[in-house]
């Protein structure tokens, strides 16, 4: 119980950590909390116009999330944690990203975050979800409605692949369910600017206000 207790607070701390307002700190931007959509996260970032900083967020917000996971894997292995506490863990580091313990419970919408803990869990469904992802914000622009659609698929693809392609547990189905749901809660003004026609696109640079 301390191991599994211990590993999840470990993996909302990680996920605490706010790489998007760490990176720009170090990089000198303006944090990403004062323009934009003032959301820290690596779409925002990139209304900087600095790339590498915005796929630093990128990977530093999924880094996170997925060694988190590898972390409850090792105390799977080792201590013989369940794979529930595995799935907790990943709920607790994605939690840790959308209500950051460093910045008074405040974060993130998610999305590089629940992309890697899904990376964790079930490297094939991150590919899925990751290809969906990208399709979307090719086709249409929006990095909003790309991580909308994805968040409104991770779920169904889980359910698709199981058995057939990975084996079925149900407190993974439960955690992605938690994720999905927070990454769609938390784009409620994403969607409305979407319905309005007011959502930037990526590459708009910083038009949009706060
Ligand atoms: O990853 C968050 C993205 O889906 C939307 O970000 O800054 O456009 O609200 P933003």
């Amino acid at each position: 119980i301390a191991v599994s207790a211990g590993l999840i607070l470990l993996a909302y701390l990680l996920g605490s950590i706010p790489f998007a307002i760490v990176i720009s700190k170090l990089m000198g931007l303006q944090d990403p909390r004062s323009f934009g959509s003032g959301n820290p996260g690596a779409t925002n970032v990139l209304r900087t116009g600095n790339r590498k900083a915005a796929v630093l967020t990128l990977l530093g917000d999924a880094a996170k999330g997925w060694l988190a996971v590898m972390l409850a894997y090792w105390g799977h292995r080792a201590f013989g944690v369940t794979i529930g506490v595995v799935a907790a863990c990943a709920v607790a580091a994605f939690l840790g990203h959308v209500y950051s313990f460093f910045l008074k419970f405040k974060g993130g919408k998610g999305v590089a975050t629940g992309l890697g803990v899904l990376l964790g869990l079930q490297p094939w469904l991150a590919l899925a979800v990751a290809l969906t992802w990208l399709l979307v914000a090719y086709v249409s622009r929006y990095s909003s409605l790309a991580a909308i659609i994805a968040a409104l698929l991770a779920p169904l693809y889980y359910l698709m692949g199981a058995k057939a392609v990975w084996p079925m547990h149900a407190s993974f189905a439960v955690a992605i369910v938690i994720v999905s749901v927070v990454i769609l809660h938390r784009h409620k003004q994403n969607i409305s600017r979407l319905l309005q026609g007011k959502e930037t696109k990526i590459g708009a640079g910083k038009s949009q206000q706060p």
